[in-house]
């Protein structure tokens, strides 16, 4: 028996990485499972997948950014498989030209917030009172460690998983009383398409150097997060925002620095 069987998730973003994975893991762990993203072609090949593993799933288009069809999404899930259990919002849109606070225009600003947290805000919005008519359900927003500290790019996008934070624990605290847990992942670095495009070389061995594994982080770290907290597991977990980073913001910047010294002296 898997530790999602009988449930209904919604999956955005599901077309790549985490959200690629996370699909595919919650329907091998028995959710039937509404695969969406903007992305339609890809998206086939994931569900096509999911399908011939003998797992249950099936496509919905979807842009995120626009409230109507976020609504529409959720309307499908509870229309295809009768309720909701599951939203995990997990898709969004990067925005190369998102900067510094001096250079970002209003024009930037504008579309990472829609692209990373008006997704999250519609997908609760809607999200909320279809779980409710079944008596609740697991909603897992995707927050990113970008919110942890400064960087010199991406402050638009470290704003936005601010609010997704921020949304995550008041939509625990406005509806938590009626069944609804609302928890966020906040990812260091998982491996995955736009990932890959960062790394530069010398880009991975940094990391992998602060990072407290063995190995870096993969979609499928953020996948067996997420099938946690939609699973009765995690039925005492609300409003949290847990990292999935392998301890990358767990240690002090400079101890690479100090264990090379410590070890060539
Ligand atoms: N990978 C990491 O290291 C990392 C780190 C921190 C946070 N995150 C967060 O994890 C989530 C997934 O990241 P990923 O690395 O798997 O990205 P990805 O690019 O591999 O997947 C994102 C998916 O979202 C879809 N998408 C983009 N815009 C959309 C829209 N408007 N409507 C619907 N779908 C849309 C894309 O088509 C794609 O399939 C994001 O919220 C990201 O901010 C990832």
């Amino acid at each position: 028996m898997g530790q999602l069987e009988g449930k209904v998730a919604v999956v955005t973003g599901a077309a790549s990485g985490i959200g690629k994975a996370t699909a595919a893991l919650m329907a091998a762990e028995g959710a039937r499972v509404l695969a969406a993203d903007i992305n339609e072609q890809e998206l086939a090949g994931v569900v096509s997948a999911i399908n011939a593993a003998g797992a249950e799933a099936s496509a919905c288009h979807v842009d995120i950014t626009d409230e109507a069809q976020v609504a529409t999404m959720i309307h499908a899930a509870v229309t295809r498989y009768g309720r909701l259990d599951i939203l995990h919002s997990n898709a969004h849109t990067g925005q190369d030209d998102d900067i510094n606070v001096v250079s970002n225009s209003r024009d930037v600003w504008d579309r990472v917030l829609a692209g990373t947290l008006y997704g999250v805000v519609y997908g609760c919005k809607y999200g909320v009172p279809a779980m409710l008519a079944t008596g609740g359900g697991s909603i897992i927003n995707m927050s990113s460690n970008a919110y942890l500290g400064g960087d010199v790019v991406r402050v638009a996008y470290a704003a936005a998983k601010s609010a997704v934070n921020a949304v995550t624990q008041y939509t625990a605290t406005a509806f938590g009383k009626q069944g609804i847990r609302c928890n966020a992942i906040a990812p260091g670095v998982l491996v995955t398409p736009p990932v890959l495009k960062l790394f530069r070389p010398g880009v991975q061995e940094i990391i992998a150097e602060h990072v407290l594994a063995p190995r870096m982080g993969e979609p499928e770290d953020g996948a067996r997060l997420a099938v946690f907290l939609a699973s009765d597991a995690a039925s005492f977990i609300n409003g949290q925002i847990i990292s999935c980073d392998g301890g990358l913001n767990a240690h002090l910047g400079a101890v690479p620095e100090l264990l090379r010294l410590m070890t060539s002296a």
